[in-house]
């Protein structure tokens, strides 16, 4: 079969260089153009790029010249890591003109008619692009993949609402410096600091679970009703979100069945031969003090939501921590699943 050709846009950021990375040697798609902002367009990727990843930037993308966002780009795909107010006017322009959009950034998230998608949690919401299609008349369509925080504890709460129903969730995160992006915080503000405050963060851990965790109902996704509350914070790591999360259920659930629910949870087949999907969804780590973000962020090369302490919480039935590495489960891993999903099932 030949590659898919496909193009990063915003490849230079946080999320951008994570594409580059993760799409080399991929055996579907195949990078043929990278966009940047005003800034870059006209260097060649090594030129423009400040590489923050470990290692060299892979030698198949040092030379290719960085373009403007629109269409024109050698592809058929577009993986999105630009910031939101840039996807928000150019992500509807690129489907309009016949690119699938595969995006991160916030900007289309919550359209009814835009699936936001994780595909081991919501693989049947993939319907939405028919709908977008035909009710915007674009030849293309956007998917778009949820905020970072929301990811891991949204493929936790899939496992815990299928085998006992969610009531209520209460969330407190400590999230990574990277999820900030690219030079994000000011070193002065995070050294020796915790920031109890991620603008608009909340708000997304908040409504996208409930938009992924509904259900698909002819032409629009019934949201789940179960409320979330969550407190979002900012912390000196590196790489990596965890999340101290108490839930409620339907009836009382001891630790045990929680684990069981949780170590047991797996892909959908269709999902579980993508090439970028983790031989295990849900890593339950069985040591007190884990998951830790040095410790487990390459669980599954990336990929695997990893939870331990799970235990009886006094106020609520059951806690738990878990732990998913932001810039690949909760950016451009998941957008890379996302789309393999999509070629799974024949819509690209
Ligand atoms: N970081 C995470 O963990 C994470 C997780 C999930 C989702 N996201 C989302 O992913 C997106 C990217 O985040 P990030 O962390 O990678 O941000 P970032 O490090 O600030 O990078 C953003 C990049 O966008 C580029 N850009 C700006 N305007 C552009 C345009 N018109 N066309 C093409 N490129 C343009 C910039 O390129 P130049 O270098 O050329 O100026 C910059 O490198 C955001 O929407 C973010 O909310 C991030």
């Amino acid at each position: 079969m030949s590659k898919i050709r496909v193009a990063i846009l915003g490849a230079t950021g946080a999320v951008g260089q994570r594409f580059v990375q993760l799409l080399e040697n991929h055996p579907w798609f195949e990078v043929k153009a990278l966009t940047g902002s005003d800034r870059s367009v006209g260097q060649t990727y090594g030129e423009a790029c400040r590489w923050v990843l470990p290692g060299q930037i892979p030698a198949y993308a040092r030379d290719i010249p960085i373009l403007p966002t629109e269409p024109g780009l050698d592809a058929q795909l577009t993986f999105s890591a630009l910031p939101s107010d840039q996807a928000k006017i150019f992500e509807p322009q690129l489907a309009q003109a016949g690119y699938v959009v595969s995006s991160n950034a916030s900007a289309h998230r919550m359209w009814e008619d835009v699936p936001l998608l994780i595909p081991e949690v919501n693989p049947d919401h993939t319907a939405l692009t028919t709908v977008q299609r035909q009710k915007r008349d674009w030849k293309g369509f956007i998917v778009t993949n949820p905020n970072c925080t929301s990811t891991g504890l949204t493929i936790a709460l899939r496992a815990l609402h299928d085998a006992f129903t969610l009531k209520k969730v209460f969330a407190v995160s400590m999230q990574a410096l990277s999820g900030a992006g690219y030079p994000g915080v000011p070193s002065l503000d995070i050294l020796d600091n915790v920031i109890p405050y991620i603008s608009g963060e909340e708000e997304k851990v908040e409504t996208e679970p409930q938009k992924m965790l509904g259900t698909l109902a002819g032409d629009r996704i019934e949201f789940l009703t179960t409320q979330i509350s969550a407190h979002t914070n900012r912390v000196a790591v590196t790489d990596g979100h965890m999340l101290c999360t108490s839930v409620e259920f339907a009836q009382r659930v001891s630790p045990e069945e929680a684990t069981t629910a949780l170590a047991g949870f797996h892909a959908p087949a269709i999902v579980a031969s993508l090439p970028s999907a983790p031989a295990t969804v849900i890593e339950v780590a069985s040591a007190p003090d884990r998951p830790q973000p040095r410790r487990d962020r390459d669980t599954g090369n990336g990929m695997t939501t990893v939870v331990g302490r799970i235990r009886v919480d006094p106020l609520f039935h059951i806690k738990f921590v878990s732990f998913s590495h932001n810039t690949i489960r909760g950016a451009a891993g998941g957008s890379i699943l996302n789309a393999e999903l999509l070629v799974a099932q024949g819509l690209l």
